[in-house]
């Protein structure tokens, strides 16, 4: 396995072009099953979008990749049971369930299970669900899933804003008979997204100004082209990274209105921020101060994703932080490797106090998980000395080219391949 080397202490400067938004781009993938032909522009380059190609491509479509563009032909066959060695791949592909629902009437898929983010339950999915028509079998860790006569819509209201039921409902809905209408529905920019997305392939789906969405079943979907949106959490780390660093960068290709929770965080942490139409342009100080809180919340919230790399700019800050993390029980798994740099946390359940330190210095880490991983990473830029930083397959799943990215803003990083590891000892 790949590890990333980083020599910390050069200030970022210069530009940087946020890809697409992975959290997009799964579920459009899902559904350009239940369309024709599907062009996906500005779809990045990951483990996880590859994971869901080759879902698809086990389902009967063919994929194609050109570019940032992928292109995908739903074909006329295709199983309805996804293999697990397909499904854990990605903990994610659960959002393949509506639409392999919707397309064939049945689904056979391996239940999720647990995750480094903890447990994570498919409750709010599996009776929304059902509410539509759908028998669903719980059956040694399998789901069977079978339409009893024809998926109809339902008035549903989520006890959580879960951003994947959210997602399965509208897969489910779209070629569903009648209306559905989801209440307390995620407000996720990605869900948008995916309405745009389905808007553009003939479906009825409108989203309220209260967030309610409302989807009224048509009998097809032809295909689509659509631009994914930029990732959101890929700008906050690039952000972070910058401003660990007392750097200053622009991001181009960035939606600032998605960011709306997260970017006064860095003006608390006092650096200067302009927005203007997809750009941001950050510019730090030579050392940041605490940020008072970040409690995590549905969007419009402060995103959980992006608490790991702001917690790895608090780690260095003159005083102070605290983080409540209200989204999933195990969202601090970096701690502990943060810590083998000199950062100075507690964790106490749900929070954890940051307490500034002067300096961090290097160390050998392991990322936990995607998010954690990108914090050691922002964290390593800012400390002294070389930080080997091992199984970055998580970072893969969520960022394109991080290290040459960071590069060409000045970073010094660089990914060692495991035989080079080797022959170097
Ligand atoms: C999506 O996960 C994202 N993943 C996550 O990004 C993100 O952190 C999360 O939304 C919250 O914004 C994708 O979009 C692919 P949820 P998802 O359903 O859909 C509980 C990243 O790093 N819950 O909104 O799985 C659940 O346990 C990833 O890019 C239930 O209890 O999130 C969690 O505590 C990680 N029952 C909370 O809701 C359910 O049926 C939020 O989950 C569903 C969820």
């Amino acid at each position: 396995m790949d590890e990333y080397l980083v020599t910390g202490g050069r200030a970022l400067s210069g530009e940087v072009q946020v890809h697409g938004a992975k959290n997009s781009a799964l579920p459009i993938l899902a559904a350009a099953l239940l369309g024709e032909e599907t062009v996906l522009h500005n779809c990045p380059r990951l483990t996880d979008v590859e994971a869901a190609c080759n879902i698809l491509e086990y389902l009967g479509c063919s994929t194609r990749r050109e570019g940032q563009t992928i292109v995908i032909r739903a074909g006329e066959g295709g199983d309805y049971s996804i293999p697990d060695r397909l499904m854990s791949e990605m903990r994610s592909s659960i959002v393949f369930l509506g639409a392999v629902i919707s397309r064939f009437g049945r689904a056979v898929v391996s239940m999720p299970g647990g995750c480094e983010l903890g447990p994570r339950p498919i409750d709010i999915h599996l009776d929304c669900l059902r509410k539509m028509g759908v028998e669903i079998r719980e059956d040694h860790g399998h789901l069977d899933c079978r339409v009893a006569g024809r998926l109809h819509g339902a008035r549903l209201t989520l006890p959580f804003p879960s951003v994947g039921a959210t997602e399965n409902v509208m897969l489910a809905a779209v070629l569903a008979q009648g209306e559905t209408q989801i209440h307390n529905a995620a407000r996720e920019p990605e869900i948008a997204d995916l309405a745009d997305f389905l808007t553009a392939c003939g479906a009825k789906v409108r989203i309220t100004p209260e967030g309610t969405v409302l989807i009224q079943g048509v009998a097809a979907l032809h295909g689509a082209e659509h631009r994914v949106i930029p990732d959101r959490i890929a700008a906050a780390t690039y952000l972070c990274a910058a401003a660990v660093t007392g750097g200053r960068v622009r991001l181009t290709q960035v939606r600032p209105d998605h960011l709306t929770a997260v970017l006064p965080v860095f003006e608390e942490a006092g650096c200067r921020l302009q927005t203007g139409a997809g750009e941001i342009l950050l510019e730090a100080p030579p050392r940041l101060e605490r940020v008072r809180m970040v409690r995590t919340m549905p969007y419009p919230g402060f995103c959980t994703d992006a608490q790991s790399p702001v917690m790895a700019m608090a780690c260095g800050a003159r005083g102070t932080s605290i983080f409540v993390e209200t989204i999933f029980e195990s969202r601090y798994k970096q701690v502990d490797e943060l810590a083998r740099m000199g950062a100075r946390i507690k964790v106490e359940g749900r929070v954890a106090v940051v307490e500034g330190v002067e300096k961090l210095h290097s160390a050998s880490m392991r990322c936990t998980d995607l998010r954690g991983g990108a914090s050691l990473v922002v964290a390593a830029l800012a400390a002294e000395g070389t930080s080997a930083i091992r199984e970055i397959r998580h970072i893969d799943r969520g960022y394109e080219d991080l290290d040459r990215h960071l590069r060409s803003i000045g970073g010094e990083i660089i990914r060692r391949q495991r035989e080079e590891r080797e022959r170097q000892g």
